[in-house]
């Protein structure tokens, strides 16, 4: 059997693992198979975050991926733990950098400031705006599990939310 250039159609990769062989080496690096395996698998199911040990402080956090979906992990100021798309709601600036501690989430891009429960609390000049209303854009939330001493994020949304798009339709600039 010769290995082919192109991923070969389900059926055809079925019988070669059922003949004892791998998935065909083009699958490795062909683009429709990682965007599909990013829909079917990687947005489907539990990521690791990280250590819980990590988590233990009120405003510890953790920036994580779920497939192809940015997240932050975090203990709120009640104890809870929390995830979000780390994606801010102005312009999809991530709203967490890196691992840390802080007692709120900030995106540098233009200071949109976001409580540790996700709520939007700060945006320059929403003041302006009179449609404008912080209720409507908070972090999306993610639901977020422990096994053992780590922290585990999914893709799927813990509650019912808005659009999950971070573009909102009006925005102060
Ligand atoms: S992108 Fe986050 S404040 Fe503008």
């Amino acid at each position: 059997m010769t290995i082919p250039d192109a991923p070969s159609p389900p059926s055809e990769v079925e019988a070669r693992l059922a003949a004892g062989w791998t998935i065909p080496a083009a699958s490795y690096a062909d683009p429709d198979v990682h965007a599909a395996e990013l829909d079917r698998v990687f947005a489907r199911h539990w990521h690791l975050a990280g250590r819980l040990d990590a988590l233990e402080r009120p405003g510890d956090r953790l920036v994580a991926q779920a497939g192809h979906i940015p997240v932050v992990v975090l203990r709120d100021g009640d104890g809870e733990l929390r995830g979000f798309v780390n994606v801010c709601r102005h312009r999809g600036h991530p709203v967490a950098l890196a691992d840390g501690n802080a007692a709120r989430l900030q995106c540098r891009y233009h200071g949109w400031t976001y409580a540790l429960d996700g709520r939007l609390t700060g945006a320059r000049r929403c003041r302006y705006e009179p449609v404008f209303d912080k209720a409507e854009l908070s972090l999306p939330a993610r639901r977020r599990s422990t096994r053992g001493a780590r922290s585990s994020s999914s893709t799927r949304t813990r509650a019912p939310t808005r659009s999950p798009s971070p573009r909102p339709s009006s925005r102060p600039s």
